[in-house]
């Protein structure tokens, strides 16, 4: 694993960083294979990155979105981080409708969807045993969740799949597992704000405990890249 960790002045360098950083990945992985499959964070702190990537010049042709994780809601619901990045970058370029690959979320049982995504998901990268995808953006929930593995939940023990169901405060959620993070090539945290210094002071102790806080369990085999803006990166810089 590669790490690089970048502390930047405030909320606007952050996403300007963010943009840079994801920007530069997924032209790399066109150039080296032809395509770029990334999986989205949800939640607030994306949604500017993906606001200044509906204005890039990129192949969207050749990219292919994905969703690390979701809410257990319909896509137009508030809460929804399909509708969240659909209405921020996706409606907004021409990238191709097969090429947007959104977690269901109909199904009864949020198992079943999962296994339903799981199998798209295969499918897509080409039946791979443990699929690697190119760019996994991720948040950092103040509790130290990221995806939808949150602390102490039996989505954090999950080893033999690649999506799993994810609980919050008794509510589903549809979500990577940390094998299906650890495979990806190039794996990018974008936090920000005051509030997650506590859980980030723990993730980067040498003795943090991934059970409480799952951010931990994020330990790709390719890059990994921390960018903070200064509010929460004063964890880091002590
Ligand atoms: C979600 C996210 C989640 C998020 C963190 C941070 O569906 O909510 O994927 O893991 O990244 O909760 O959320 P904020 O960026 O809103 O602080």
């Amino acid at each position: 694993m590669n790490k690089i960790v970048e502390v930047l002045p405030d909320t606007t360098a952050l996403i300007q960083r963010s943009l840079e950083v994801v920007v530069e990945k997924i032209q790399a992985a066109i150039a080296e294979r032809g395509r770029c499959t990334i999986a989205l964070s949800g939640g607030s702190t994306p949604k500017p990155l993906y606001e200044a990537l509906a204005t890039q010049d990129l192949p969207w042709g050749q990219i292919h979105v994905f969703w690390g994780d979701e809410r257990y809601v319909p896509a137009d619901h508030p809460d929804s981080n399909q509708g969240m990045a659909r209405k921020a970058w996706l409606d907004r370029v021409q990238i191709p409708a097969e090429n947007i690959h959104p977690m269901p979320t109909e199904a009864a049982d949020p198992a079943i969807a999962a296994q339903d995504y799981e199998s798209h998901l295969r499918e897509v990268l080409q039946g791979q045993a443990l699929p690697a995808l190119d760019v996994i953006l991720l948040g950092l929930g103040d509790d130290g969740h990221t995806a939808s593995l949150f602390p102490h939940t039996a989505a954090l023990q999950v080893q033999d799949r690649l999506i799993t169901v994810g609980n919050k405060d008794g509510q589903p959620r549809l979500t990577f597992t940390a094998p299906l993070i650890n495979a990806a090539r190039y794996v990018v945290f974008v936090v920000a704000g005051a509030n997650k210094q506590a859980a980030l002071k723990e993730i980067f102790a040498p003795t943090a405990d991934a059970m409480t806080y799952p951010a931990r369990l994020v330990q790709p085999q390719g890059e990994l890249w921390w960018l903070f803006d200064a509010a929460a990166g004063q964890a880091i810089n002590g």
